[in-house]
Protein backbone atom coordinates (compact mmCIF):
# COMPACT_ATOMS: atom_id res chain seq x y z
CA UNK A 1 0.00 0.00 0.00
CA UNK A 2 1.30 3.58 -0.68
CA UNK A 3 -0.30 7.01 0.50
CA UNK A 4 -0.02 10.64 -0.61
CA UNK A 5 -0.14 13.78 0.81
CA UNK A 6 -0.78 17.34 -0.06
CA UNK A 7 0.39 20.50 1.33
CA UNK A 8 -2.99 23.48 0.52
CA UNK A 9 -3.15 24.60 4.47
CA UNK A 10 -1.28 26.79 6.10
CA UNK A 11 1.83 26.54 7.37
CA UNK A 12 2.56 23.94 5.50
CA UNK A 13 1.34 25.66 1.95
CA UNK A 14 3.52 28.69 3.31
CA UNK A 15 6.65 26.67 3.49
CA UNK A 16 6.46 25.21 -0.20
CA UNK A 17 9.94 25.42 -1.97
CA UNK A 18 11.42 26.82 1.86
CA UNK A 19 14.41 24.41 1.51
CA UNK A 20 17.43 25.03 -0.81
CA UNK A 21 17.62 23.34 -3.57
CA UNK A 22 20.22 21.32 -3.16
CA UNK A 23 18.67 20.14 -0.05
CA UNK A 24 19.69 16.70 0.94
CA UNK A 25 17.67 14.64 2.84
CA UNK A 26 17.32 11.08 3.23
CA UNK A 27 17.63 8.35 6.60
CA UNK A 28 20.42 7.65 8.75
CA UNK A 29 21.32 4.11 9.92
CA UNK A 30 24.38 2.71 12.00
CA UNK A 31 26.18 -0.53 10.97
CA UNK A 32 25.58 -2.16 13.95
CA UNK A 33 22.32 -1.61 13.83
CA UNK A 34 21.29 -2.79 11.03
CA UNK A 35 24.14 -4.98 8.73
CA UNK A 36 24.08 -8.20 11.03
CA UNK A 37 26.72 -10.43 9.58
CA UNK A 38 28.45 -9.90 12.44
CA UNK A 39 31.25 -12.18 12.11
CA UNK A 40 31.00 -12.97 8.09
CA UNK A 41 33.51 -12.27 5.59
CA UNK A 42 36.25 -11.50 7.47
CA UNK A 43 35.03 -9.32 10.05
CA UNK A 44 36.14 -9.12 13.69
CA UNK A 45 34.54 -8.19 17.15
CA UNK A 46 33.61 -4.96 18.25
CA UNK A 47 32.99 -3.51 21.54
CA UNK A 48 28.83 -3.98 20.81
CA UNK A 49 29.26 -7.62 19.86
CA UNK A 50 31.02 -8.27 22.80
CA UNK A 51 28.51 -6.71 25.06
CA UNK A 52 25.45 -8.22 23.62
CA UNK A 53 26.81 -11.71 23.83
CA UNK A 54 26.99 -11.21 27.90
CA UNK A 55 23.63 -12.29 29.67
CA UNK A 56 21.50 -9.16 31.17
CA UNK A 57 23.07 -6.31 28.90
CA UNK A 58 20.92 -6.30 26.06
CA UNK A 59 16.85 -5.47 27.22
CA UNK A 60 15.17 -8.58 25.47
CA UNK A 61 18.56 -10.44 25.35
CA UNK A 62 18.75 -10.30 21.77
CA UNK A 63 21.92 -10.28 19.83
CA UNK A 64 22.58 -8.07 16.46
CA UNK A 65 24.20 -11.22 14.81
CA UNK A 66 21.92 -10.11 12.41
CA UNK A 67 20.23 -6.92 12.90
CA UNK A 68 18.32 -6.02 10.05
CA UNK A 69 20.50 -8.38 7.48
CA UNK A 70 21.19 -4.91 5.42
CA UNK A 71 24.64 -6.42 4.76
CA UNK A 72 22.94 -9.00 2.67
CA UNK A 73 19.73 -7.53 1.78
CA UNK A 74 21.46 -3.73 0.58
CA UNK A 75 20.42 -3.63 -2.96
CA UNK A 76 16.80 -4.23 -1.88
CA UNK A 77 17.35 -1.43 0.27
CA UNK A 78 18.53 1.14 -1.71
CA UNK A 79 15.40 0.63 -4.20
CA UNK A 80 12.98 0.82 -1.31
CA UNK A 81 15.15 3.79 -0.12
CA UNK A 82 14.54 4.81 -3.84
CA UNK A 83 10.90 4.61 -3.97
CA UNK A 84 10.72 6.46 -0.82
CA UNK A 85 12.20 9.53 -2.76
CA UNK A 86 15.44 10.07 -1.12
CA UNK A 87 18.52 11.73 -2.37
CA UNK A 88 20.77 10.94 -0.06
CA UNK A 89 21.51 8.44 3.01
CA UNK A 90 23.36 8.61 6.15
CA UNK A 91 25.04 4.96 6.88
CA UNK A 92 28.16 4.12 9.47
CA UNK A 93 31.33 2.26 8.45
CA UNK A 94 32.26 -0.73 10.86
CA UNK A 95 35.57 -0.12 11.81
CA UNK A 96 36.11 -3.84 12.86
CA UNK A 97 34.91 -4.72 9.02
CA UNK A 98 37.63 -2.82 7.31
CA UNK A 99 40.26 -3.23 9.70
CA UNK A 100 38.85 -6.74 12.15
CA UNK A 101 41.68 -6.06 14.67
CA UNK A 102 41.21 -2.32 14.24
CA UNK A 103 45.08 -1.13 14.90
CA UNK A 104 47.72 1.08 12.36
CA UNK A 105 49.59 -2.22 11.90
CA UNK A 106 46.86 -4.52 11.57
CA UNK A 107 45.73 -5.93 8.32
CA UNK A 108 43.13 -4.69 6.18
CA UNK A 109 39.90 -6.85 5.12
CA UNK A 110 39.68 -6.48 1.25
CA UNK A 111 35.73 -8.00 1.43
CA UNK A 112 34.82 -5.85 3.88
CA UNK A 113 35.98 -2.94 1.73
CA UNK A 114 34.51 -4.19 -1.32
CA UNK A 115 31.04 -4.40 0.06
CA UNK A 116 31.31 -0.73 1.73
CA UNK A 117 32.28 -0.06 -2.42
CA UNK A 118 29.20 -1.96 -3.42
CA UNK A 119 27.10 -0.22 -1.55
CA UNK A 120 28.20 3.24 -2.09
CA UNK A 121 28.61 2.56 -6.19
CA UNK A 122 24.98 1.38 -5.87
CA UNK A 123 23.86 4.16 -3.98
CA UNK A 124 25.54 6.50 -6.56
CA UNK A 125 23.56 4.65 -9.62
CA UNK A 126 20.50 5.48 -7.68
CA UNK A 127 21.62 9.15 -7.32
CA UNK A 128 21.67 9.02 -3.63
CA UNK A 129 24.29 10.62 -2.08
CA UNK A 130 26.72 9.20 0.49
CA UNK A 131 26.74 10.63 3.63
CA UNK A 132 29.04 8.29 5.46
CA UNK A 133 30.12 8.25 9.45
CA UNK A 134 33.46 6.63 10.25
CA UNK A 135 32.36 5.84 14.10
CA UNK A 136 28.92 5.11 15.26
CA UNK A 137 30.06 3.36 18.47
CA UNK A 138 31.56 -0.02 17.43
CA UNK A 139 35.34 0.23 18.46
CA UNK A 140 37.20 -3.04 17.59
CA UNK A 141 36.91 -5.14 20.30
CA UNK A 142 40.91 -6.17 20.02
CA UNK A 143 41.69 -2.32 20.56
CA UNK A 144 39.53 -2.17 24.52
CA UNK A 145 41.70 -5.42 25.20
CA UNK A 146 45.00 -4.53 24.15
CA UNK A 147 45.25 -1.03 25.77
CA UNK A 148 41.38 0.61 27.27
CA UNK A 149 40.12 1.84 24.00
CA UNK A 150 39.24 5.14 23.96
CA UNK A 151 40.84 5.82 27.54
CA UNK A 152 44.09 5.47 25.99
CA UNK A 153 44.40 8.51 24.02
CA UNK A 154 48.31 8.23 22.96
CA UNK A 155 47.80 4.93 22.03
CA UNK A 156 44.02 4.90 20.30
CA UNK A 157 44.53 7.59 17.98
CA UNK A 158 46.94 6.85 15.97
CA UNK A 159 44.89 3.46 15.14
CA UNK A 160 42.00 5.78 14.62
CA UNK A 161 43.71 7.96 12.28
CA UNK A 162 44.95 5.20 10.17
CA UNK A 163 41.03 3.86 9.76
CA UNK A 164 40.22 7.07 8.90
CA UNK A 165 43.17 7.21 6.17
CA UNK A 166 42.02 3.54 4.48
CA UNK A 167 38.27 5.34 4.81
CA UNK A 168 39.01 8.00 2.45
CA UNK A 169 41.53 6.38 0.12
CA UNK A 170 39.61 3.92 -0.52
CA UNK A 171 36.50 5.70 -0.70
CA UNK A 172 37.06 9.55 -1.18
CA UNK A 173 36.91 9.37 -4.29
CA UNK A 174 32.93 8.91 -4.35
CA UNK A 175 32.11 10.32 -0.85
CA UNK A 176 32.13 13.90 -0.34
CA UNK A 177 30.15 13.90 2.68
CA UNK A 178 32.34 12.73 5.90
CA UNK A 179 31.25 12.27 9.91
CA UNK A 180 34.00 11.47 11.86
CA UNK A 181 32.55 10.46 15.41
CA UNK A 182 28.33 10.05 15.61
CA UNK A 183 27.32 11.60 19.26
CA UNK A 184 30.91 11.56 20.83
CA UNK A 185 28.77 12.28 24.21
CA UNK A 186 26.05 9.61 24.04
CA UNK A 187 29.39 7.15 23.81
CA UNK A 188 31.14 8.94 26.17
CA UNK A 189 28.23 8.61 29.20
CA UNK A 190 26.21 5.71 28.06
CA UNK A 191 29.26 3.62 27.68
CA UNK A 192 31.81 4.81 30.86
CA UNK A 193 28.90 6.98 33.23
CA UNK A 194 25.81 5.31 32.98
CA UNK A 195 28.06 2.10 31.91
CA UNK A 196 25.09 0.32 29.94
CA UNK A 197 26.19 0.57 26.76
CA UNK A 198 29.51 -0.69 25.50
CA UNK A 199 32.47 -0.95 26.67
CA UNK A 200 30.38 -1.00 30.08
CA UNK A 201 32.09 1.07 32.33
CA UNK A 202 31.01 3.00 35.53
CA UNK A 203 31.26 3.44 39.07
CA UNK A 204 28.21 1.36 39.64
CA UNK A 205 29.52 -1.88 40.89
CA UNK A 206 25.93 -3.69 40.77
CA UNK A 207 26.01 -2.94 37.00
CA UNK A 208 29.82 -3.09 35.87
CA UNK A 209 33.13 -4.48 36.92
CA UNK A 210 35.40 -1.53 36.69
CA UNK A 211 35.14 2.21 35.81
CA UNK A 212 34.68 5.69 37.18
CA UNK A 213 31.94 7.44 36.06
CA UNK A 214 33.24 10.59 37.55
CA UNK A 215 36.78 10.78 35.38
CA UNK A 216 36.37 8.43 32.58
CA UNK A 217 34.06 10.39 30.94
CA UNK A 218 35.68 13.31 30.29
CA UNK A 219 38.78 11.18 29.45
CA UNK A 220 37.11 9.53 26.59
CA UNK A 221 35.48 12.65 25.31
CA UNK A 222 39.08 14.28 25.32
CA UNK A 223 40.34 11.86 23.19
CA UNK A 224 37.00 11.72 21.16
CA UNK A 225 37.71 15.78 20.10
CA UNK A 226 41.44 15.32 19.40
CA UNK A 227 41.19 12.52 17.25
CA UNK A 228 38.39 13.63 15.43
CA UNK A 229 40.11 16.89 14.62
CA UNK A 230 43.39 14.97 13.49
CA UNK A 231 41.31 12.78 11.22
CA UNK A 232 39.69 16.31 10.11
CA UNK A 233 43.55 17.68 9.40
CA UNK A 234 44.59 14.73 7.40
CA UNK A 235 41.70 14.77 5.33
CA UNK A 236 42.12 18.50 4.48
CA UNK A 237 45.47 18.45 4.16
CA UNK A 238 45.82 15.10 1.97
CA UNK A 239 42.46 14.32 0.65
CA UNK A 240 40.20 17.50 0.23
CA UNK A 241 42.28 19.36 -2.57
CA UNK A 242 41.62 16.23 -4.85
CA UNK A 243 38.74 15.07 -3.25
CA UNK A 244 36.77 17.77 -2.53
CA UNK A 245 33.96 16.96 0.23
CA UNK A 246 33.20 18.09 3.58
CA UNK A 247 33.99 16.77 6.90
CA UNK A 248 32.65 17.31 10.33
CA UNK A 249 31.52 15.81 12.99
CA UNK A 250 27.48 15.16 14.56
CA UNK A 251 26.69 15.44 18.54
CA UNK A 252 23.65 14.59 19.89
CA UNK A 253 21.71 16.79 21.81
CA UNK A 254 18.13 17.42 23.18
CA UNK A 255 16.64 20.69 23.98
CA UNK A 256 16.53 22.11 27.64
CA UNK A 257 13.63 23.71 29.19
CA UNK A 258 13.46 26.08 32.61
CA UNK A 259 11.12 23.88 34.72
CA UNK A 260 9.70 27.20 36.53
CA UNK A 261 10.27 30.18 33.35
CA UNK A 262 9.88 32.89 35.99
CA UNK A 263 12.23 31.22 38.26
CA UNK A 264 15.67 32.25 37.10
CA UNK A 265 17.86 29.57 38.80
CA UNK A 266 15.92 27.11 36.49
CA UNK A 267 16.77 29.38 33.82
CA UNK A 268 20.56 29.51 34.55
CA UNK A 269 19.40 25.50 34.99
CA UNK A 270 18.09 25.35 31.72
CA UNK A 271 21.29 27.07 29.85
CA UNK A 272 24.07 24.83 32.09
CA UNK A 273 22.31 21.82 30.79
CA UNK A 274 22.72 22.69 26.94
CA UNK A 275 26.03 23.49 27.88
CA UNK A 276 26.69 20.62 29.59
CA UNK A 277 25.01 18.69 26.99
CA UNK A 278 26.16 20.58 23.90
CA UNK A 279 28.93 22.94 24.57
CA UNK A 280 30.98 20.41 26.22
CA UNK A 281 31.90 19.27 22.60
CA UNK A 282 30.82 22.26 20.69
CA UNK A 283 32.62 24.91 22.14
CA UNK A 284 36.28 23.38 21.69
CA UNK A 285 34.89 23.13 18.04
CA UNK A 286 33.21 25.87 16.69
CA UNK A 287 33.65 28.05 19.59
CA UNK A 288 36.28 29.47 21.92
CA UNK A 289 38.38 25.91 21.67
CA UNK A 290 37.70 25.19 25.07
CA UNK A 291 35.57 23.61 27.33
CA UNK A 292 32.31 25.89 29.01
CA UNK A 293 33.65 27.77 32.11
CA UNK A 294 30.56 26.10 34.01
CA UNK A 295 31.74 22.91 33.30
CA UNK A 296 35.25 23.48 34.71
CA UNK A 297 33.85 25.41 37.52
CA UNK A 298 31.98 22.21 38.48
CA UNK A 299 34.27 19.24 37.36
CA UNK A 300 38.00 21.43 38.35
CA UNK A 301 40.83 19.07 37.03
CA UNK A 302 38.25 16.05 36.32
CA UNK A 303 37.71 17.74 33.34
CA UNK A 304 41.17 17.69 30.68
CA UNK A 305 42.87 20.66 29.76
CA UNK A 306 43.48 21.28 25.77
CA UNK A 307 47.11 21.63 25.29
CA UNK A 308 47.44 25.07 23.35
CA UNK A 309 48.06 22.56 20.20
CA UNK A 310 45.41 20.68 20.71
CA UNK A 311 43.06 23.61 21.35
CA UNK A 312 44.68 24.74 17.63
CA UNK A 313 43.63 21.92 16.41
CA UNK A 314 40.21 21.32 17.52
CA UNK A 315 38.82 24.57 17.16
CA UNK A 316 37.00 25.18 13.65
CA UNK A 317 37.89 21.61 12.93
CA UNK A 318 34.42 20.84 11.08
CA UNK A 319 32.68 22.06 8.04
CA UNK A 320 29.32 21.97 9.65
CA UNK A 321 27.13 21.15 13.09
CA UNK A 322 25.88 17.61 12.88
CA UNK A 323 23.01 17.31 14.86
CA UNK A 324 20.82 14.98 16.27
CA UNK A 325 18.24 16.18 18.40
CA UNK A 326 15.28 13.98 19.32
CA UNK A 327 13.33 16.19 22.33
CA UNK A 328 12.61 18.32 24.96
CA UNK A 329 13.05 18.19 28.80
CA UNK A 330 12.38 20.48 31.67
CA UNK A 331 14.88 21.61 33.59
CA UNK A 332 15.00 22.32 37.34
CA UNK A 333 18.27 23.39 39.20
CA UNK A 334 19.50 21.95 42.69
CA UNK A 335 20.13 23.20 45.92
CA UNK A 336 22.73 20.72 47.09
CA UNK A 337 26.23 20.19 45.79
CA UNK A 338 26.54 18.77 42.41
CA UNK A 339 27.24 14.87 42.78
CA UNK A 340 30.41 13.42 42.23
CA UNK A 341 29.07 11.00 38.91
CA UNK A 342 27.09 14.01 37.70
CA UNK A 343 27.49 15.14 33.96
CA UNK A 344 24.38 16.94 33.45
CA UNK A 345 24.83 20.32 35.46
CA UNK A 346 23.55 19.46 38.48
CA UNK A 347 20.27 19.46 37.38
CA UNK A 348 17.16 17.70 36.92
CA UNK A 349 15.32 16.90 33.98
CA UNK A 350 11.53 16.63 34.16
CA UNK A 351 8.37 15.72 31.75
CA UNK A 352 6.51 18.35 33.01
CA UNK A 353 7.19 21.73 33.82
CA UNK A 354 5.96 23.90 37.16
CA UNK A 355 2.75 24.81 35.65
CA UNK A 356 2.01 20.91 34.70
CA UNK A 357 2.82 21.33 31.28
CA UNK A 358 3.85 17.71 29.61
CA UNK A 359 6.89 17.75 27.49
CA UNK A 360 4.85 15.99 24.62
CA UNK A 361 3.08 12.98 23.89
CA UNK A 362 4.54 9.94 24.52
CA UNK A 363 6.41 7.27 22.41
CA UNK A 364 7.22 3.81 23.07
CA UNK A 365 10.92 5.44 23.94
CA UNK A 366 11.23 6.18 27.81
CA UNK A 367 13.13 9.24 27.38
CA UNK A 368 11.26 10.42 23.93
CA UNK A 369 8.51 12.84 23.68
CA UNK A 370 7.25 14.62 20.31
CA UNK A 371 8.26 18.06 21.27
CA UNK A 372 8.73 19.90 17.73
CA UNK A 373 9.22 23.56 20.01
CA UNK A 374 11.74 22.59 21.47
CA UNK A 375 13.77 21.83 18.71
CA UNK A 376 12.97 24.98 16.84
CA UNK A 377 14.27 26.86 19.53
CA UNK A 378 17.38 24.53 19.55
CA UNK A 379 18.25 25.33 15.97
CA UNK A 380 18.29 28.98 16.82
CA UNK A 381 20.11 28.32 19.97
CA UNK A 382 23.04 26.17 18.02
CA UNK A 383 22.44 28.78 14.66
CA UNK A 384 23.26 32.06 17.44
CA UNK A 385 26.11 30.40 19.24
CA UNK A 386 28.35 29.01 16.87
CA UNK A 387 27.27 30.30 13.16
CA UNK A 388 28.20 27.79 11.19
CA UNK A 389 25.86 25.57 8.68
CA UNK A 390 24.04 22.53 10.15
CA UNK A 391 23.02 19.31 8.74
CA UNK A 392 20.27 17.70 10.28
CA UNK A 393 21.91 13.75 10.98
CA UNK A 394 19.60 12.26 12.75
CA UNK A 395 15.77 12.65 14.09
CA UNK A 396 12.56 10.20 14.23
CA UNK A 397 10.55 8.71 16.99
CA UNK A 398 9.32 5.03 18.06
CA UNK A 399 5.66 4.58 18.47
CA UNK A 400 3.52 2.38 20.89
CA UNK A 401 1.75 -0.85 19.80
CA UNK A 402 3.86 -1.18 17.04
CA UNK A 403 4.28 -5.11 17.32
CA UNK A 404 3.28 -7.06 13.76
CA UNK A 405 2.98 -5.09 10.69
CA UNK A 406 -0.92 -4.81 10.33
CA UNK A 407 -2.88 -1.70 8.58
CA UNK A 408 -3.13 -0.31 11.38
CA UNK A 409 0.45 0.19 12.66
CA UNK A 410 1.69 0.75 9.18
CA UNK A 411 -0.69 3.30 9.02
CA UNK A 412 1.70 5.37 11.79
CA UNK A 413 -0.09 8.59 12.05
CA UNK A 414 2.32 9.22 15.48
CA UNK A 415 5.15 9.11 13.58
CA UNK A 416 3.55 11.15 11.32
CA UNK A 417 2.39 14.11 13.25
CA UNK A 418 6.45 13.74 14.97
CA UNK A 419 7.62 14.09 11.76
CA UNK A 420 5.25 16.83 10.23
CA UNK A 421 6.26 18.91 13.55
CA UNK A 422 10.15 18.60 13.28
CA UNK A 423 10.09 19.05 9.93
CA UNK A 424 7.89 22.12 9.77
CA UNK A 425 9.84 23.88 12.54
CA UNK A 426 12.87 23.04 10.47
CA UNK A 427 11.78 24.86 7.52
CA UNK A 428 10.66 28.12 9.51
CA UNK A 429 13.94 28.22 10.72
CA UNK A 430 15.60 28.40 7.17
CA UNK A 431 13.06 30.92 6.61
CA UNK A 432 14.30 32.85 9.34
CA UNK A 433 17.84 32.78 8.09
CA UNK A 434 18.85 29.22 9.99
CA UNK A 435 21.52 28.01 7.72
CA UNK A 436 19.99 24.69 7.53
CA UNK A 437 21.49 21.88 4.14
CA UNK A 438 20.51 18.48 5.56
CA UNK A 439 17.94 16.19 7.10
CA UNK A 440 18.48 12.29 7.47
CA UNK A 441 15.08 10.92 9.68
CA UNK A 442 15.83 8.24 12.20
CA UNK A 443 15.69 5.44 10.55
CA UNK A 444 15.18 3.63 7.32
CA UNK A 445 14.17 0.53 8.65
CA UNK A 446 13.34 -0.89 12.66
CA UNK A 447 16.66 -1.93 13.68
CA UNK A 448 18.69 -3.07 16.57
CA UNK A 449 18.26 -0.40 19.43
CA UNK A 450 21.98 -0.75 21.36
CA UNK A 451 20.65 -1.96 24.58
CA UNK A 452 16.88 -2.19 23.98
CA UNK A 453 17.36 -4.72 21.63
CA UNK A 454 14.72 -5.26 19.01
CA UNK A 455 11.93 -3.24 21.55
CA UNK A 456 12.10 -0.12 20.17
CA UNK A 457 11.15 0.62 16.38
CA UNK A 458 12.21 3.73 14.87
CA UNK A 459 12.05 2.90 11.06
CA UNK A 460 9.78 4.25 8.44
CA UNK A 461 9.66 0.69 7.34
CA UNK A 462 8.65 -2.36 9.65
CA UNK A 463 10.59 -5.48 9.62
CA UNK A 464 9.49 -8.88 11.02
CA UNK A 465 12.63 -10.00 12.91
CA UNK A 466 10.81 -13.10 13.60
CA UNK A 467 11.49 -14.19 10.07
CA UNK A 468 14.93 -15.06 8.82
CA UNK A 469 13.81 -12.88 5.58
CA UNK A 470 13.92 -10.02 7.95
CA UNK A 471 11.05 -8.95 5.52
CA UNK A 472 10.03 -4.71 5.33
CA UNK A 473 7.01 -3.27 5.15
CA UNK A 474 6.85 0.57 4.49
CA UNK A 475 4.86 2.40 6.83
CA UNK A 476 2.95 5.42 5.99
CA UNK A 477 5.37 8.13 7.21
CA UNK A 478 8.14 7.19 4.42
CA UNK A 479 5.64 8.23 1.92
CA UNK A 480 4.20 11.07 4.18
CA UNK A 481 8.48 12.67 4.40
CA UNK A 482 8.38 11.53 0.31
CA UNK A 483 5.91 13.82 -0.11
CA UNK A 484 6.66 16.46 2.34
CA UNK A 485 10.42 17.18 1.20
CA UNK A 486 8.95 17.05 -2.31
CA UNK A 487 6.85 19.91 -1.37
CA UNK A 488 9.50 22.03 0.92
CA UNK A 489 12.45 21.94 -1.94
CA UNK A 490 12.97 24.23 -4.34
CA UNK A 491 12.47 23.40 -8.01
CA UNK A 492 15.37 24.53 -10.46
C1 LIG B 1 21.89 7.23 17.98
C2 LIG B 1 21.22 6.07 17.29
C3 LIG B 1 20.04 5.59 18.12
C4 LIG B 1 19.05 6.73 18.22
C5 LIG B 1 17.77 6.39 18.98
C6 LIG B 1 20.94 8.21 18.59
O1 LIG B 1 21.43 8.60 19.83
O2 LIG B 1 22.83 7.84 17.15
O3 LIG B 1 22.15 5.07 17.05
O4 LIG B 1 19.45 4.44 17.60
O5 LIG B 1 19.65 7.79 18.89
O6 LIG B 1 18.02 6.04 20.29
Amino acid sequence: MTWTHTFNSSPDADLKGALRKDFHWGYATAAAQVEGAWNKDGKGESIWDKLCHTPGKVKDGSTNEDAARSYDLYKEDVALMKSYGVNAYRFSLAWSRIIPLGGADDPINERGVQYYNELIDELLANNITPFVTLFHWDTPQALEDRYGGMLNQEKYTPDFLRYARVCFERFGGRVKHWITYNEPGVYTLAGYAAGVHAPGRSSFRDRNEEGDSSTEPFIVAHTELVSHAKAVKIYREEFKPTQKGVIGITLHGNYSEPWDVNDPKDVAAAERARQFEIAWFADPIYGSGDYPQCMRDQLGDRLPTFTEEESTLVKGSSDFYGMNTYTTFFVKHLNEPADINDHKGNVEKLDTNSEGKSRGPESDTYWLRTAPEGFGKLLRWVWNRYHVPIYMTENGTTAKGETAPTEDVLNDTFRIDFYNGYVRELAQAVQDGVDIRSYFGWTFTDNWEWAAGYTDRFGVTYVDFDTPEKKRYPKRSAYFLRDYFKHLIAED
